[in-house]
């Protein structure tokens, strides 16, 4: 989507460095992705936990939460996915230049969104992060059972069932919820965030 002519920015009177320096780190957008069931949002709840008691300024955006209110006007059909992660991946970037450690979990089902997404940062600023479990394990774990009612044929295009996922290529970091435990993602995901927003 191209914006409207016309439109002139005034350029704030706060820089990047200064906001990065005050918060004591950089800002970055770590954009977790992957089958719904996968482990995004429970990673993302302590991940969030562990940075913000580590003095992070960290925002977790969530796609269950965005479809309540920002996204509301919008259902799971390819195109509105696609827009639900142009707008998530732009929020997502509004809390980046204000300096914040974002975590973003939305399944982003295509490799073409989550490009997008990742176009609009600069570069480094931007981690793609695969929560990866089998499709098998996510529909057995069901946690909100909504694999049955897709399987039942109550939720239609649910990914993975009647819709694909299209997995990462080069993810930046690959976190497997089937080998290894919840804690171990974490410490994986957060020394990740530490390395990448160290001054
Ligand atoms: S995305 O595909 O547009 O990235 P998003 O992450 O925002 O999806 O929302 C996924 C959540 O919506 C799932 O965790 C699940 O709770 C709920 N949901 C409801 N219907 C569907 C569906 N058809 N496919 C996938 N998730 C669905």
């Amino acid at each position: 989507m191209s914006p409207p002519p016309n439109l002139i920015t005034l350029k704030g009177k706060v820089s990047a460095n200064q906001r990065s320096v005050r918060n004591k780190h950089s800002g970055l957008v770590v954009w977790l992705t992957g089958l719904s069931g996968s482990g995004k949002s429970t990673i993302a709840i302590d991940a969030e936990k562990a940075l913000f008691e580590r003095g992070f300024y960290v925002v977790r955006l969530d796609g269950d939460h965005l479809r309540q209110g920002l996204c509301a006007d919008l259902g799971f059909s390819p195109q509105d996915r696609a827009e639900n992660i142009r707008r998530a991946g732009e929020v997502a970037r509004l809390f980046y230049e204000n300096g914040a450690v974002v975590l973003a979990s939305f399944i982003s089902p295509t490799r073409q969104m989550r490009a997008g997404v990742r176009q609009r940062l600069p570069r480094g600023a931007f981690i793609e992060v695969y929560v990866c479990a089998s499709l098998e394990t996510c529909m057995a774990r069901d946690p909100k059972g909504f694999y049955k009612s897709a399987q039942e044929g109550k939720i239609s295009a649910f990914t993975g069932i009647d819709q694909d996922y299209e997995e990462p290529i080069r993810p930046e970091l690959v976190l497997n919820t089937e080998a290894d435990s919840l804690e171990q993602n974490v410490e994986k995901l957060v020394t990740r965030v530490i390395q990448a927003t160290t001054l």
